[in-house]
């Protein structure tokens, strides 16, 4: 028995990958390995592993048995070689990034970005002395007119939160390439299931686990995937932290010491997070694992959902746009055809329809008139679940960052859920009736 053979299909990879029952128990389900350290045979052993000339566990900060099984079924469902499993969705975005920009580096980013990413970038990595361009994503010519001889990665979403903006993952990782950089996709919101960003030409994948691929809004956890398809080596100069040999890893550059499959997802381990000190707790490995199980049957069922709710609130007096890929006059509609073929996700937002009052006031009766629908900072859950970008997610951000990136006062994002349908739209309709 194997964990999953190379052929199988993704419901047989999203259970069996990065696992075989064996020793010591013979649990079908990976077990939560809850310990902090591993204790070794002699000094010797202990040496060789510090050194890394020996694979294995040494302490769970940089590595756990549970946390490998997510890692391998998670590149396995991306289509990556290796990936490396952080305490949560800032964690990767962060330590992905920060081991693509080295010391001073650039990086090009959309402006259709989770609130969280922007603050990363435009603040606490100015703080570093690393720099970012913010573009907007559709505007090919802005991500090439960006591009400095110190970038070192451009940055997007495979489809924005919250407006549900559907990138062109094509032409973008096109202009990276030819900027000699790799593109990063934020994949959460559509997840592998919707959206492989590798079968359109990105190098690098990056999820907050924390929301459908956890499923039940229970952990926090985030994962690097190392899609392996851009070419480092190309130009070495350019990633000194994997071609220059290093004293941390005895005189030699990971590159050499982990190849190609392996070498930017230890960066991430062995440096970025041992370092920094972000792990994923096991607990949380092993949750997550369970999360992805199941997630072609939830997010299919969340995607369902999601174009009955969403065509609910297009047909709605009190509601202007929509912001879904399967609403007709939706701009991202024809991009969604090609990049979303199984449906969009149900992560989108819509607008109150204009009118003399307030739009606060208005959002306010609204949001707190709902019963069934929860007011959550989170996307991804069991659950629907709405928020007020403006005055919760991206409420720290500027006039004009908020209007890069599509939010008004009057912006309801709702990530809706596994209920019944007729349910979320029934609580939806009452709760318009304030409006
Ligand atoms: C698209 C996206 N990326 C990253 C994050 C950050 O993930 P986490 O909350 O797991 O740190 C979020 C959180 O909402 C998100 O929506």
């Amino acid at each position: 028995m194997t964990q999953a053979e190379p052929t199988a299909g993704f419901a047989t990879t999203q259970l069996h990958a990065g696992y075989v029952p064996g020793t010591p128990e013979f649990t079908v389900l990976p077990p939560v390995y809850q310990s902090s350290a591993y204790a070794f045979s002699s000094l010797t052993e202990a040496r060789e592993k510090f050194a890394l000339r020996e694979k294995g566990y040494i302490y769970s900060r940089n590595n756990n048995p549970t946390q490998a099984v997510l890692e391998q079924r998670l590149a396995r469902l991306e289509g990556g070689v290796a990936a490396a499993a952080v305490a949560s969705g800032q964690a990767a975005v962060a330590l992905a990034t920060l081991a693509l920009l080295g010391r001073g580096g650039h990086i090009v980013a959309a402006s259709q970005l989770y609130g969280g990413t922007v603050d990363l970038f435009d603040d606490t990595f100015r703080d570093f002395g690393l720099d970012v361009t913010f573009v907007d994503q559709d505007d090919l010519d802005g991500w090439r007119r960006a591009v400095r001889p110190s970038t070192r990665a451009f940055f997007a979403e495979s489809v924005a939160n919250p407006i549900a903006q559907v990138l062109d993952i094509s032409a973008v990782a096109h202009i990276a390439h030819e900027a000699g950089v790799p593109l990063v996709i934020d994949n959460t919101v559509a997840t592998p299931f919707l959206l492989r960003p590798r079968d359109f030409g990105a190098d690098i994948v990056v999820h907050s686990a924390t929301k459908f691929i956890g499923g039940h809004g229970s952990s926090l956890g985030g994962v690097v995937v190392d899609l392996g398809t851009f070419d480092f080596s190309a130009e070495p100069e350019k990633w000194p932290g994997l071609f220059v040999p290093h004293w941390r890893y005895g005189d030699v550059s990971l590159w050499e010491a982990f190849g190609r499959e392996r070498a930017f997802t230890t960066l991430v381990k062995s440096k970025f997070v041992g370092d920094l000190g972000p792990a994923l707790s096991p607990f949380n490995a092993f949750q997550l694992i369970q999360g992805l199980e199941t997630l072609d049957l939830r997010v299919s069922r969340h995607v369902e959902n999601a174009k009955a709710v969403a065509a609910f609130l297009d047909a709605h007096p009190s509601v202007g746009v929509v912001f879904h890929p399967s609403i007709e006059t939706n701009p991202w509609r024809a991009r969604a055809e090609t990049y979303l073929p199984k449906g969009s996700p149900s992560v989108f937002a819509f607008e109150l329809a204009p009118s003399d009052e307030d739009t606060f006031d208005r959002v306010e009766r609204v949001i707190d008139a709902l019963r069934t629908i929860r007011l959550v900072a989170n996307i991804g859950d069991a659950r629907t679940i709405v928020a007020h970008p403006a005055s919760m997610t991206h409420n720290h951000m500027t006039p004009d960052q908020l209007a890069a990136a599509g939010i008004s006062q009057g912006t309801i994002r709702i990530s809706v859920g596994l209920e019944e349908a007729a349910d979320i739209i029934a609580d939806l309709d009452q709760a318009l009736a304030r409006a």
